[in-house]
């Protein structure tokens, strides 16, 4: 009933849509960003909202010379990942950048947390902001002043990004407000968060430029997004983080309209700073930099590493030069010392701030190769391999279950009640064997065979202390020595015909299979495929053939195919992400009950991967092939449908929606929904103008409407519900795709068996406005708003309506 009086509202709109989308040829000439930053000048921090911290930092500055000016904004050899270089006589210590988002990668004693996909599957802001606190205690604990995350960028327009597990969601609002939280998180445990990649890094294949068989530079793959897609979803997210006070943001190695993450003067100058006016400084990724003073204009405020390990130096002499001959104005200089200083200043890193842990500088030999070559004394603390994990583990742990998803239940099968005999199967359940990380080796990330997953690879992994694996978690809550536990973790083994492994277990069948399967993707490549690896299908389909109560657990970087979700043998089915070092006590906290899973999809399962076509990622033999620099280009044709919106216009089945997830319980949203206008007047279509603020426009936060809805726990034990408010909004005056409907409110609440609790969603002026690329505003369609309350994307229990502007 919801559904068709939603559809029927919608057909006229979307018959002129697909009359305007067939016409529309794809252009990529109208598809270039401004090189030069005559049109987008550097507009100079303020230090609006950090006023003391800037008055410092302009003392500090007024104080240096130029070379020592270049010496804060270019990195140089050091300890950490990323070092800025100490200046003795005004005692500052430099400043120590290490990788996140999901650990300290390169360091000793440090804990392994959840990636941001287990984070996005948990809807819970207090989570995002605990997990951020945590993390910057062990930065601090290891005398490191900035960590590189978290991550809203990839935002996952593919399925297959190989990066997209650091990040959250493909959805901004579900993504901007865990991003925020996590920043806010880090940040109050002192420690400078850096939001990247800005912008539109969603995909790894070519990401950096390659040379061709003559030498031949090709440039790295451009992203070309329309203006509107740009703000209304890979914008959203970073906004909130200039907003909440983020101290940096890293620009992106891949083009964005055919020029550089690091030289665009529109996205940099004019979006990120004079928009959103963003007052930090702007880092490079990992030689990202491609020029000197083109970037330095363009907005760009700190080369990293800015050595010449990964890429030839731009900045350092070069910069002092541009600056005494005029090509970068020293007022331009001083602009960038101010955004790096009055961050660090802010957050009173110069005060009582631990020494670099001695021991860090082993883990960065392959690429600053001999620290007694350092150009410069880096202050150590004392003794090396500081323990900083704390009791974090207790904290991961709860996260990692948290941000579990049950898809499927039958018959409740699950929580397990007291099996005697316990089947566990597949090369996920075990422990590692190659390390104590997804270690890169000969080049290669690598997709080991054996051992659980619980990040995926790269810079954005880390080095484990210890992991508990599901088997080992197992055997320990089902008491293996009065039951039964019995094993094979060998694929190969698991589907050989009439494999004699399988019927060596008994007595047979097991009381329950647990399958464990997982789905590795790491930086530096896209995933190849959205099945589970390790013919993981196979396995299901092996096991479901002999056990009729088969559960199926995936440890996954994000959407998996499942051809065996509707087996009535697969009575149950966990989407358990990437939980960090705690993973087999996060899953049997969940398999056993002792937590009520809450997890709910941050993404669409579909049922095959050609689902996803929609938003392919740029790659080909010819394109590998090419001598032509410009030949890598990725056209955002889909705009703003991607995910649960593509599938939701297209009305398309999936296999399991964005935001769905099952509890032990259940839960019921009253029919009654209500909103409540919050402002007085008639509204303006765009909002009032006024000076611009960290986040842009002040008013875009006015809050406008309040949803209101009731939900209750329907069920027999406590469990946390996430009611979920969606709204369609009209099209005003915007062109392209217009989403059926968006996620514009969440709550994570417990609820205890027959409990009721009210629930209201606050929704500001950016939450129901269009961005119209015409009027460069966020603007406020005429016409009735339709809200709907429910349980995930394609679960509405109820629905109600207002208009803000008739
Ligand atoms: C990219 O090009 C599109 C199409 O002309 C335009 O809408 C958009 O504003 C451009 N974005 C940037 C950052 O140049
Ligand atoms: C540097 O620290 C020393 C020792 O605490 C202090 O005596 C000196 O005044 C400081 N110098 C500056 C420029 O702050
Ligand atoms: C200024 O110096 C920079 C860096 O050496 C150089 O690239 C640029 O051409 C110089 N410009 C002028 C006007 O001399
Ligand atoms: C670093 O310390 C060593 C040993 O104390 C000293 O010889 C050297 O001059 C220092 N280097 C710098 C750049 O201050
Ligand atoms: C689930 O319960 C139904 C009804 O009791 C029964 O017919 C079916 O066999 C059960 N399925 C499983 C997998 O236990
Ligand atoms: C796994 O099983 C296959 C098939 O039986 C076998 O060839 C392989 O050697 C086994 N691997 C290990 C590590 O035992
Ligand atoms: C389910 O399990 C039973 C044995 O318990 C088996 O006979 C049947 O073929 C299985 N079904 C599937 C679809 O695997
Ligand atoms: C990219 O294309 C090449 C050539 O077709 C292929 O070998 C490679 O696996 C592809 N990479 C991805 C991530 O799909
Ligand atoms: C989706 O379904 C609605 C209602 O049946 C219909 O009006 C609309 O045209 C469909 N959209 C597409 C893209 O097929």
């Amino acid at each position: 009933m919801l559904a068709s009086k939603r559809r029927g509202t919608n057909v006229a709109a979307i018959l002129a849509l697909f009359a305007s989308a067939s016409a529309l040829s794809w252009d990529h000439s109208q598809y270039l960003s401004s090189p030069s930053s005559d049109e987008y000048p550097n507009p100079n921090t303020k230090g609006l909202g950090w006023n003391q911290a800037f008055e410092q930092a302009d003392e500090f500055i007024s104080q240096l010379t130029v070379e020592e000016k270049v010496g804060l904004v270019s990195g140089t050899e050091g300890p950490c990942v990323g070092n800025i270089a100490p200046i003795y006589r005004l005692n500052f210590t430099g400043i120590c950048i290490q990788n996140g988002p999901l650990a300290l990668e390169q360091g000793s004693y440090t804990s392994i947390f959840p990636a941001g996909v287990t984070i996005a599957a948990t809807w819970d802001r207090d989570l995002a902001f605990k997990h951020g606190y945590h993390l910057a205690e062990e930065f601090r604990g290891k005398g490191s002043q900035v960590i590189l995350g978290p991550v809203a960028g990839p935002l996952g327009r593919s399925p297959m990004g190989g990066r997209n597990w650091e990040g959250f969601s493909p959805d901004p609002y579900l993504t901007g407000d865990l991003f925020t939280s996590t920043i806010e998180g880090i940040q109050d445990g002192g420690i400078q968060a850096c939001a990247k990649h800005f912008i539109g890094n969603e995909q790894e294949t070519q990401r950096q430029p390659s040379t061709d068989d003559n030498g031949d530079t090709i440039e790295s793959v451009s992203s070309n997004i329309d203006d509107r897609t740009l703000h209304e979803l890979y914008v959203w997210p970073f906004q909130q983080a200039v907003k909440a006070g983020v101290a940096s943001v890293m620009c992106s190695y891949n083009r964005l309209n055919q020029t550089y993450g690091c030289e665009n003067s529109k996205t940099l100058n004019g979006i990120l700073k004079t928009e959103l006016g963003f007052q930090g400084y702007v880092m490079s990724d990992w030689a990202a930099t491609h020029s000197g003073s083109r970037a330095v204009n363009a907005g760009e405020d700190m080369d990293m590493p800015g050595t010449d390990q990964l890429s030839p130096v731009y900045w350092h002499e070069s910069l002092v030069k541009a600056v005494k001959n005029g090509s970068v104005p020293s007022t331009r200089l001083d602009d960038m010392c101010r955004r790096v200083m009055t961050p660090y200043f802010h957050l009173k890193q110069d005060k009582n701030f631990p020494g670099v842990d001695p021991n860090a500088k082993d883990f960065n030999k392959l690429l600053f190769s001999s620290p007694d070559q350092y150009k410069y004394n880096f202050t150590f603390g004392s003794e090396p391999n500081v323990d900083v994990r704390e009791n974090h583990g207790q904290a991961i742990r709860e996260a990692g279950a948290a941000g579990i998803v049950l898809l499927k239940n039958t018959n409740n099968t699950l929580p397990l009640k007291n099996p005697q005999h316990i089947g566990v199967f597949g090369n996920d359940a075990g422990d590692l064997t190659n390390g104590m990380s997804y270690f890169t080796f000969n080049g290669i990330l690598n997709n080991y065979e054996y051992g659980v997953l619980a990040t995926g690879g790269g810079s954005g992994s880390g080095l484990f202390t210890y992991i508990v694996s599901p088997l080992e978690a197992i055997k320990q809550k089902a008491n293996f020595k009065a039951n039964l536990v019995q094993y094979v973790l060998n694929n190969s083994a698991i589907i050989e015909q009439d494999s004699p492994y399988l019927s060596s277990l008994q007595p047979s069948p097991p009381d329950v299979c647990l399958v464990f399967l997982k789905s590795w993707a790491t930086e530096s490549m896209d995933r190849e495929t959205l099945h589970t690896d390790w013919n993981g299908d196979k396995v299901v389909d092996r096991i479901a053939s002999v056990c009729p109560n088969t559960v199926v657990v995936t440890h996954s970087s994000g959407a998996n195919i499942m051809p065996w979700a509707n087996n009535p043998n697969v009575t149950a089915i966990l989407a358990a992400h990437l939980p960090g070092q705690e993973v087999g006590n996060s899953i049997v906290d969940v398999l056993w009950g002792d937590v009520n899973p809450s997890g709910h999809l941050p993404y669409t399962i579909a049922h095959s991967e050609k689902s996803y076509d929609f938003a392919p990622i740029t790659n080909s033999t010819s394109l590998l092939n090419t001598h032509d620099p410009k030949a890598w280009q990725s056209d955002f044709k889909e705009g703003v449908l991607i995910d649960y919106r593509h599938f939701d216009y297209y009305n398309k089945s999936v296999a399991y929606e964005f935001g769905y997830g099952l509890s032990y319980t259940t839960f019921a949203i009253h029919k009654e929904i209500s909103a409540q206008k919050k402002f007085s007047g008639d509204l303006s279509h765009s909002p009032p103008a006024a000076q611009i603020v960290p986040g842009g426009n002040p008013h875009l936060w006015d809050v406008v409407y309040e949803v209101s809805a009731t939900i209750q726990n329907t069920g027999k034990v406590a469990g946390f519900a996430v009611p979920q408010l969606y709204l369609q909004l009209q099209r005003g005056s915007v062109e392209g795709y217009v989403a059926k409907t968006v996620l514009r409110g969440f709550e994570k609440l417990q609820l205890d068996a027959g409990e009721s609790k009210k629930v209201t969603f606050s929704l500001n002026r950016r939450d129901i406005s269009n961005w119209d690329a015409v009027k460069q505003q966020w603007v406020v369609p005429s016409g009735e708003i339709q809200a709907f309350v429910g349980l995930s994307s394609r679960d509405f229990h109820g629905s109600t309506s207002f208009t803000p502007i008739a």
